[in-house]
């Protein structure tokens, strides 16, 4: 039985995932509340040496196959090394990125089978989803314009650079993803300031643990 909660943040490109995380650890370190904060792919050492295989390089360089099972190994890894020992230590756990994106990159917009899919996390990754995920909802060109506007992860571009109709079809299948999720999805509009994102962001999980008044 595990005692932390685990947050996952999910949506395109430069739609503000890494920034409302980082808010959010400091909002919940403030309230006295060990985090974890990670990503995905990564976490751990091996799973950063598969998110680098996967991240950089040349656009057709693994198929959609390869790919989710290459997300998987470095998900079972950073799971089992890193976010279980933290929950079970009762540290909260933000996620920048966690299963739903496999879902949606190789699953929806890529047509790799669903159900392949969540059979995979089922004996993969322990049919683990997180407590509460927010979606971080942007037009595409918004959230491509932040991603391009950054300087410091080119190399890992791999995605990026994949054209406007992916872009689209990942921002479209989210949304739908959230509707079949709903009793963790929290969509949040991310045309808004950091400011009011992170406002939000923290009402929802005061108001889901209770315990966390945002005063
Ligand atoms: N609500 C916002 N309004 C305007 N700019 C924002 C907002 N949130 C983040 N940004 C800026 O947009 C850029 C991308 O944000 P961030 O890195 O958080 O996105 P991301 O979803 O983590 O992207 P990626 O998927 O590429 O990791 C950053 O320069 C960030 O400062
Ligand atoms: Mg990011």
């Amino acid at each position: 039985m595990t005692k932390g909660i685990f947050i996952s943040l999910e949506g395109g490109e430069g739609s503000g995932k890494s920034t409302l995380a980082r808010k959010l650890k400091e909002f919940l370190e403030s309230k006295n509340i060990p985090v974890l904060l990670t990503r995905e792919p990564g976490g751990t050492l091996e799973a950063e040496a598969i998110r680098s295989l996967v991240v950089e390089g040349e656009n057709d360089r693994f198929d959609p196959i390869v790919e989710a099972l290459l997300f998987n190994a470095a998900r079972r890894h950073h799971l089992m090394q890193a976010i279980i020992p933290a929950l079970d230590l009762g540290c909260w756990v933000i996620c920048d990125r966690f299963v739903d994106s496999t879902f949606v990159y190789q699953g929806f917009v890529q047509n790799v089978d669903l159900v392949f899919l969540k059979n995979l996390h089922r004996d993969a990754c322990k049919n683990i989803f997180p407590n509460v995920t927010f979606l971080l909802d942007v037009p595409v060109d918004v959230g491509l314009y932040r991603a391009n506007k950054r300087q410091y992860n080119e190399h890992e571009a791999r995605f990026e650079k994949k054209g406007y109709l992916f872009h689209e079809a990942v921002r479209k299948s989210f949304l739908d993803l959230s509707k079949d999720y709903a009793d963790r999805y929290y969509v949040l509009d991310s045309t808004l300031t950091e400011f009011e994102l992170f406002k939000i962001a923290t009402e929802c999980l005061s108001n889901l643990f209770i315990e966390l008044n945002t005063q």
